[in-house]
Protein backbone atom coordinates (compact mmCIF):
# COMPACT_ATOMS: atom_id res chain seq x y z
CA UNK A 1 0.00 0.00 0.00
CA UNK A 2 1.08 3.63 -0.63
CA UNK A 3 2.97 5.66 2.19
CA UNK A 4 0.55 8.59 1.19
CA UNK A 5 -3.28 8.32 2.32
CA UNK A 6 -5.89 7.05 0.10
CA UNK A 7 -8.88 8.99 -0.09
CA UNK A 8 -8.76 12.12 1.88
CA UNK A 9 -6.76 15.56 -0.13
CA UNK A 10 -2.87 14.66 0.23
CA UNK A 11 -0.97 17.55 1.99
CA UNK A 12 2.65 17.79 2.70
CA UNK A 13 2.77 16.11 5.55
CA UNK A 14 1.75 12.70 3.28
CA UNK A 15 5.00 14.31 0.55
CA UNK A 16 7.05 13.89 3.42
CA UNK A 17 6.14 10.59 4.43
CA UNK A 18 6.47 9.37 0.51
CA UNK A 19 10.10 10.98 0.91
CA UNK A 20 10.22 8.67 4.26
CA UNK A 21 9.37 5.26 2.57
CA UNK A 22 11.48 5.93 -0.64
CA UNK A 23 8.29 5.97 -2.54
CA UNK A 24 8.57 7.76 -5.84
CA UNK A 25 6.27 10.86 -6.17
CA UNK A 26 4.14 11.74 -9.02
CA UNK A 27 3.48 15.14 -9.91
CA UNK A 28 2.37 16.30 -13.39
CA UNK A 29 1.10 19.85 -14.52
CA UNK A 30 -2.69 20.62 -14.82
CA UNK A 31 -4.25 24.02 -16.37
CA UNK A 32 -7.74 22.86 -16.50
CA UNK A 33 -10.99 21.30 -14.72
CA UNK A 34 -11.19 18.49 -16.67
CA UNK A 35 -7.56 17.22 -17.37
CA UNK A 36 -6.80 17.88 -13.60
CA UNK A 37 -10.42 15.77 -12.66
CA UNK A 38 -8.56 12.52 -14.91
CA UNK A 39 -4.96 13.27 -13.30
CA UNK A 40 -6.80 12.88 -9.81
CA UNK A 41 -8.91 9.79 -10.58
CA UNK A 42 -5.61 8.48 -11.83
CA UNK A 43 -3.55 8.79 -9.06
CA UNK A 44 -1.19 11.42 -9.10
CA UNK A 45 -0.29 13.10 -6.11
CA UNK A 46 0.48 16.23 -7.37
CA UNK A 47 -0.57 18.62 -9.46
CA UNK A 48 1.27 21.97 -10.71
CA UNK A 49 -0.42 24.83 -11.96
CA UNK A 50 2.59 25.65 -13.94
CA UNK A 51 3.29 29.09 -15.01
CA UNK A 52 4.24 26.78 -18.54
CA UNK A 53 0.69 27.63 -18.72
CA UNK A 54 2.18 30.66 -20.66
CA UNK A 55 3.64 28.23 -23.25
CA UNK A 56 1.12 25.25 -23.24
CA UNK A 57 -2.00 26.78 -23.16
CA UNK A 58 -1.92 30.77 -23.98
CA UNK A 59 0.82 30.66 -26.57
CA UNK A 60 3.53 32.61 -25.33
CA UNK A 61 6.82 32.23 -25.99
CA UNK A 62 7.99 32.53 -22.61
CA UNK A 63 6.19 32.10 -19.42
CA UNK A 64 6.78 35.81 -18.54
CA UNK A 65 3.40 37.54 -19.69
CA UNK A 66 1.31 34.58 -17.10
CA UNK A 67 -0.29 37.11 -14.69
CA UNK A 68 -1.27 37.13 -11.04
CA UNK A 69 -5.08 36.50 -12.61
CA UNK A 70 -4.14 34.28 -15.10
CA UNK A 71 -2.49 31.75 -12.38
CA UNK A 72 -5.34 32.03 -9.75
CA UNK A 73 -8.27 31.79 -12.72
CA UNK A 74 -6.57 28.06 -13.90
CA UNK A 75 -5.70 27.37 -10.51
CA UNK A 76 -9.42 27.39 -8.57
CA UNK A 77 -10.57 25.21 -12.13
CA UNK A 78 -7.95 22.69 -11.15
CA UNK A 79 -9.03 22.72 -7.82
CA UNK A 80 -12.20 22.80 -8.40
CA UNK A 81 -11.58 19.68 -10.36
CA UNK A 82 -9.83 17.31 -8.14
CA UNK A 83 -10.48 15.75 -4.42
CA UNK A 84 -7.07 14.04 -3.75
CA UNK A 85 -4.23 15.67 -4.95
CA UNK A 86 -2.00 18.75 -3.44
CA UNK A 87 -2.48 21.45 -5.68
CA UNK A 88 0.45 24.06 -6.49
CA UNK A 89 0.26 27.11 -8.05
CA UNK A 90 3.28 28.73 -9.61
CA UNK A 91 3.86 32.54 -8.44
CA UNK A 92 4.31 33.90 -11.86
CA UNK A 93 6.93 36.21 -13.04
CA UNK A 94 7.53 39.28 -10.43
CA UNK A 95 4.95 38.19 -7.74
CA UNK A 96 7.32 37.11 -5.38
CA UNK A 97 10.14 39.64 -6.22
CA UNK A 98 10.57 40.46 -2.31
CA UNK A 99 8.82 38.87 1.12
CA UNK A 100 6.15 41.35 1.44
CA UNK A 101 5.11 41.11 -2.27
CA UNK A 102 5.46 37.65 -2.30
CA UNK A 103 2.98 36.91 1.28
CA UNK A 104 0.42 39.59 -0.57
CA UNK A 105 0.14 37.26 -3.54
CA UNK A 106 0.38 34.24 -2.05
CA UNK A 107 -2.46 34.69 0.33
CA UNK A 108 -4.51 35.72 -2.86
CA UNK A 109 -3.25 32.55 -4.07
CA UNK A 110 -4.32 30.49 -1.62
CA UNK A 111 -7.51 32.48 -0.53
CA UNK A 112 -9.26 32.40 -3.93
CA UNK A 113 -8.12 29.11 -5.43
CA UNK A 114 -7.79 26.96 -2.65
CA UNK A 115 -4.76 25.78 -3.62
CA UNK A 116 -2.70 24.13 -0.75
CA UNK A 117 0.71 25.61 -2.04
CA UNK A 118 2.86 27.62 -3.93
CA UNK A 119 6.03 27.34 -6.08
CA UNK A 120 8.20 29.97 -6.05
CA UNK A 121 11.25 30.07 -8.81
CA UNK A 122 15.19 31.13 -7.51
CA UNK A 123 17.86 30.15 -5.42
CA UNK A 124 19.26 31.93 -2.62
CA UNK A 125 17.80 34.96 -3.29
CA UNK A 126 13.93 33.61 -2.60
CA UNK A 127 15.30 31.94 0.44
CA UNK A 128 13.55 34.98 2.40
CA UNK A 129 10.14 34.87 0.60
CA UNK A 130 9.93 31.52 1.18
CA UNK A 131 10.89 32.16 4.93
CA UNK A 132 8.23 34.64 5.11
CA UNK A 133 5.70 32.71 3.18
CA UNK A 134 6.48 29.87 5.22
CA UNK A 135 6.36 31.52 8.70
CA UNK A 136 2.73 32.23 8.14
CA UNK A 137 1.50 29.39 7.25
CA UNK A 138 1.72 29.20 3.41
CA UNK A 139 3.48 25.76 2.15
CA UNK A 140 6.33 26.34 -0.28
CA UNK A 141 8.14 24.25 -3.12
CA UNK A 142 10.92 25.93 -4.26
CA UNK A 143 12.01 25.39 -8.04
CA UNK A 144 15.75 25.40 -8.77
CA UNK A 145 18.54 24.93 -11.80
CA UNK A 146 16.58 25.63 -15.25
CA UNK A 147 14.31 28.62 -13.73
CA UNK A 148 12.53 29.45 -17.04
CA UNK A 149 10.97 33.06 -15.86
CA UNK A 150 15.10 34.09 -15.86
CA UNK A 151 15.34 32.75 -19.01
CA UNK A 152 16.37 36.55 -20.09
CA UNK A 153 19.36 36.70 -17.26
CA UNK A 154 20.42 32.60 -18.29
CA UNK A 155 20.65 33.51 -22.23
CA UNK A 156 18.49 30.23 -22.92
CA UNK A 157 17.27 26.95 -21.72
CA UNK A 158 20.03 24.77 -20.63
CA UNK A 159 21.56 22.01 -18.53
CA UNK A 160 22.61 23.35 -14.76
CA UNK A 161 25.24 22.79 -12.50
CA UNK A 162 27.99 21.70 -14.97
CA UNK A 163 31.06 22.72 -13.34
CA UNK A 164 32.19 22.58 -9.79
CA UNK A 165 31.21 25.75 -9.01
CA UNK A 166 27.74 25.41 -10.27
CA UNK A 167 27.16 22.95 -8.60
CA UNK A 168 27.72 24.48 -5.18
CA UNK A 169 26.04 26.84 -5.92
CA UNK A 170 22.84 24.74 -6.30
CA UNK A 171 23.87 23.08 -3.48
CA UNK A 172 24.11 25.90 -1.49
CA UNK A 173 20.79 27.14 -2.96
CA UNK A 174 18.76 23.48 -1.74
CA UNK A 175 19.85 23.93 1.76
CA UNK A 176 19.29 27.36 1.96
CA UNK A 177 15.69 26.93 0.54
CA UNK A 178 15.17 23.68 2.85
CA UNK A 179 16.61 25.77 5.91
CA UNK A 180 13.59 28.82 4.88
CA UNK A 181 10.98 26.20 5.11
CA UNK A 182 10.38 25.00 1.69
CA UNK A 183 8.61 21.07 1.24
CA UNK A 184 10.10 20.35 -1.26
CA UNK A 185 11.84 21.95 -4.31
CA UNK A 186 11.66 21.33 -8.07
CA UNK A 187 15.08 20.66 -9.99
CA UNK A 188 14.87 21.33 -13.69
CA UNK A 189 17.35 20.51 -16.18
CA UNK A 190 20.05 19.89 -13.52
CA UNK A 191 22.77 17.36 -13.87
CA UNK A 192 21.72 13.90 -12.90
CA UNK A 193 24.42 13.10 -10.93
CA UNK A 194 24.14 16.31 -8.91
CA UNK A 195 20.38 16.43 -8.93
CA UNK A 196 20.88 13.00 -6.88
CA UNK A 197 23.32 14.26 -4.87
CA UNK A 198 21.42 16.99 -3.91
CA UNK A 199 18.54 14.50 -2.92
CA UNK A 200 20.60 12.91 -0.62
CA UNK A 201 21.96 15.94 1.49
CA UNK A 202 18.61 17.28 1.94
CA UNK A 203 15.61 15.99 4.03
CA UNK A 204 12.63 17.54 1.98
CA UNK A 205 12.11 15.65 -1.19
CA UNK A 206 13.45 16.74 -4.60
CA UNK A 207 11.26 16.66 -8.05
CA UNK A 208 12.92 16.54 -11.01
CA UNK A 209 12.13 17.33 -14.78
CA UNK A 210 15.39 16.59 -16.89
CA UNK A 211 17.33 16.17 -14.04
CA UNK A 212 17.88 12.21 -13.72
CA UNK A 213 15.90 9.26 -11.93
CA UNK A 214 18.11 10.13 -8.77
CA UNK A 215 15.27 12.82 -7.59
CA UNK A 216 12.67 12.02 -4.91
CA UNK A 217 10.08 12.24 -7.79
CA UNK A 218 9.39 13.77 -11.08
CA UNK A 219 6.92 16.61 -12.30
CA UNK A 220 6.55 16.74 -16.43
CA UNK A 221 4.38 19.20 -18.07
CA UNK A 222 0.81 17.15 -19.00
CA UNK A 223 0.67 18.14 -22.61
CA UNK A 224 4.46 16.81 -23.15
CA UNK A 225 3.11 13.41 -21.52
CA UNK A 226 0.02 12.67 -23.45
CA UNK A 227 1.81 14.40 -26.78
CA UNK A 228 -1.09 17.44 -27.17
CA UNK A 229 1.58 20.03 -29.34
CA UNK A 230 1.87 21.66 -31.99
CA UNK A 231 5.68 21.72 -31.75
CA UNK A 232 8.55 19.09 -30.30
CA UNK A 233 7.83 18.20 -26.68
CA UNK A 234 11.41 18.65 -24.51
CA UNK A 235 13.88 15.51 -25.18
CA UNK A 236 13.58 14.33 -21.82
CA UNK A 237 9.98 13.66 -22.15
CA UNK A 238 9.14 10.28 -23.45
CA UNK A 239 5.69 10.58 -24.16
CA UNK A 240 2.72 7.78 -23.47
CA UNK A 241 0.17 8.89 -25.83
CA UNK A 242 -0.33 10.86 -29.12
CA UNK A 243 -3.19 12.80 -28.39
CA UNK A 244 -2.75 15.32 -31.14
CA UNK A 245 -3.21 12.58 -33.46
CA UNK A 246 -6.52 11.61 -32.06
CA UNK A 247 -7.38 15.18 -31.77
CA UNK A 248 -6.70 15.48 -35.54
CA UNK A 249 -8.19 12.63 -37.09
CA UNK A 250 -11.21 12.92 -35.06
CA UNK A 251 -11.98 16.77 -36.18
CA UNK A 252 -10.66 15.53 -39.66
CA UNK A 253 -13.29 13.19 -39.77
CA UNK A 254 -15.75 15.66 -38.26
CA UNK A 255 -14.85 17.87 -41.16
CA UNK A 256 -15.74 15.12 -43.64
CA UNK A 257 -19.08 14.72 -42.14
CA UNK A 258 -20.28 18.03 -42.31
CA UNK A 259 -18.97 18.41 -45.63
CA UNK A 260 -20.93 15.07 -47.12
CA UNK A 261 -24.17 16.09 -45.27
CA UNK A 262 -27.36 16.22 -47.51
CA UNK A 263 -29.06 19.74 -46.14
CA UNK A 264 -32.26 18.02 -47.96
CA UNK A 265 -32.17 15.42 -45.31
CA UNK A 266 -33.81 15.60 -42.02
CA UNK A 267 -31.46 16.62 -39.06
CA UNK A 268 -30.52 14.38 -36.20
CA UNK A 269 -30.37 15.63 -32.73
CA UNK A 270 -26.85 15.55 -32.35
CA UNK A 271 -26.10 19.16 -32.82
CA UNK A 272 -28.66 20.24 -30.68
CA UNK A 273 -26.36 20.29 -27.31
CA UNK A 274 -26.16 23.28 -26.03
CA UNK A 275 -23.09 24.84 -24.71
CA UNK A 276 -23.11 28.41 -22.32
O1 LIG B 1 5.71 25.86 -15.01
C1 LIG B 1 5.94 24.64 -14.95
O2 LIG B 1 5.26 23.81 -15.55
C2 LIG B 1 7.07 24.23 -14.13
C3 LIG B 1 7.48 22.79 -14.22
C4 LIG B 1 8.10 22.51 -15.52
C5 LIG B 1 8.34 22.40 -13.08
O3 LIG B 1 7.62 25.01 -13.42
Amino acid sequence: MSAATETARLTTRDIQRLKQAGEKIAMLTAYDYVTAGLLDQAGIEMILVGDSLGNVVLGHETTLPVSLEDMIRHTAAVYRGTNRALVVCDMPFGTATDPDTALRNAVAILQRTGCQAVKIEGGVGAAAAVSRLTNQGVPVMAHIGLTPQAVHQLGGYYRHGKTAPAAQKLIDAALALQDAGAFAIVLEMVVPDLAAEITRLLDIPTIGIGSGEGCSGQVLVINDLIGLNTGRAPSFARPKADVASVIKKAVGEYIAEVKARDSTEPGDRAGERVHG
